[in-house]
């Protein structure tokens, strides 16, 4: 069968002219045999659920919880996630943000599969492809589920004595780590090297840093930084964005701060009082943070070039007039989609000129980034999928296209994707 993406009620139009004729969603799919070594099913819910620190919620839960379980798995691995869709009347699917499955495994609705609706159930199956900490959401009316608490993390690692995963996310105004308001505390030995996992769930970019002991940045949305050297600075996480911070637990403990000391939490020997205050005023840049290593490709000798010039323009928003995001002057669905062959180098420019941030977010692929505002980056290979690019920045960066299918290419701001920032990468 062909993909048929047209033939998906609701999702953006796709020119068939494009499609490689003998490409088939099997071909793109997941391991069809062979027993899952993780096997778990998802439960999605619209429902009135308590936060972690009690606070009632009129949102989505996952198993009944939000965030919803972690799940765990090492590199190899066959994951198998049976997702079932109990309440959420709008439909939903799952999107593992980071994780370069195969295309009809990526969970999106309307692109690469149809949103499953209430009472209906989709199984993904993919091998979990490199060890990082990543993800998954609903990619239907992604703006409300994902906001509503749709979501919960995946972690491809072996558990260490020291880890804590921290996902950051605001519910109703309040904001959280764990799904718990205020201060909380995760007993670690001192001694041991601590490996935080955060995760940026919301849609706007977080200061997020280790206080009471320097840190080293170790991992940048799932892939490992070269070199790092600690620091005592915060590091800004971009909405959707995941970062690892890694740090030798000091006998008094240490603190995970995100946004200002009123959200935080305390790593530390069971009975110490871990330090308190606010992140320092420095920032971590990765354009010049840890040191050189080879990339596996050579960026200067690209197949493909492309231009992703972010702005604004009048339109109509709900049939109100108002302003929408537009991609080389056209919002989505108008906007050109990218066209790539499998094996291609492909540089992109993106830059910003619309008056605000957007967290650029391109699934099943990770990129390097080679420059920022004209000045090349000299640290470790900055590798992301979902990059920052401030108002008046211009970054340049470069991707291998070695996953086929139709990918989005979207600002993670989640409002800003349904009002237009968003097309797709395609290969032909
Ligand atoms: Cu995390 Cu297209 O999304
Ligand atoms: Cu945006």
């Amino acid at each position: 069968a062909e993909m048929g993406y047209a033939d998906h009620g609701g999702g953006p139009s796709m020119d068939h002219e494009h499609h490689h004729p003998g490409m088939s969603v099997d071909d793109l799919a997941g391991p069809k045999t062979g027993t899952p070594n993780v096997d778990v099913t998802l439960v999605a819910r619209k429902q009135k659920f308590q936060l972690a620190s009690g606070e009632t919620i009129d949102g989505y839960t996952v198993n009944g919880t939000s965030p919803g379980p972690l799940i765990r798995a090492r590199v190899g691995d066959l994951v198998q996630v049976t997702f079932v869709n109990e309440s959420v009347k709008d439909g939903a699917t799952l999107h593992w943000h980071g994780i370069d499955v195969p295309n009809a495994e990526d969970g999106v609705a309307g692109v690469t599969q149809d949103a499953v609706p209430v009472g209906g159930k989709h199984v993904y199956r993919f091998k979990a492809p490199e060890a990082g900490t990543y993800w998954y959401h609903s990619h239907q009316v992604s703006s409300d589920e994902v906001k509503g608490g749709l979501f919960g993390p995946i972690v491809i690692a072996s558990p260490s004595p020291g880890e804590v995963v921290a996902a950051i996310h605001t519910y109703d105004g309040k904001r959280t780590i764990n799904g718990r308001t205020g201060t909380g505390r995760a007993d670690v030995p001192a001694g041991t090297t601590a490996r935080v996992r955060v995760i940026n769930t919301d849609n706007a970019i977080l200061r997020v840093g280790l206080i009471g002991t320097p840190y080293r940045v170790v991992a940048v949305d799932g892939r490992d930084v070269h070199g790092p050297t600690a620091v005592t600075a915060a590091y800004p996480l971009p909405a959707g964005g995941r970062v690892d911070l890694e740090a030798v637990v000091p006998a008094g403990g240490m603190r995970l701060v995100a946004g200002t000391s009123a959200l935080s939490l305390g790593i530390g020997p069971a009975g110490a009082e871990p330090p308190g205050g606010d992140l320092p005023g420095d920032s971590v840049d990765l354009l010049k943070y840890g040191t050189p290593a080879p990339i596996g490709f050579d960026p200067a000798k690209a197949d493909r070039n492309f231009e992703y010039r972010i702005g604004r323009r009048p339109g109509f928003l709900d049939g109100m007039p108002g302003l929408w995001w537009t991609i080389n002057g056209h919002k989505f669905p108008d906007v050109p989609m990218y066209m790539v062959a499998e094996g291609d180098v492909v540089r992109m420019k993106i830059s910003n000129t619309s008056g605000q941030a957007h967290p650029m977010h391109l699934h099943g692929h990770h990129a390097v980034v080679l420059s920022r505002n004209g000045i090349a980056a000299t640290g470790s290979p900055w590798w992301v999928d979902t990059l920052e690019v401030g108002n008046k920045e211009t970054y340049e960066i470069a991707f291998v296209a070695d996953n086929p299918g139709l990918w989005m290419d979207h600002c993670h701001n989640l409002p800003h994707a349904s009002e237009g920032l968003m097309t797709h990468l395609m290969y032909e």
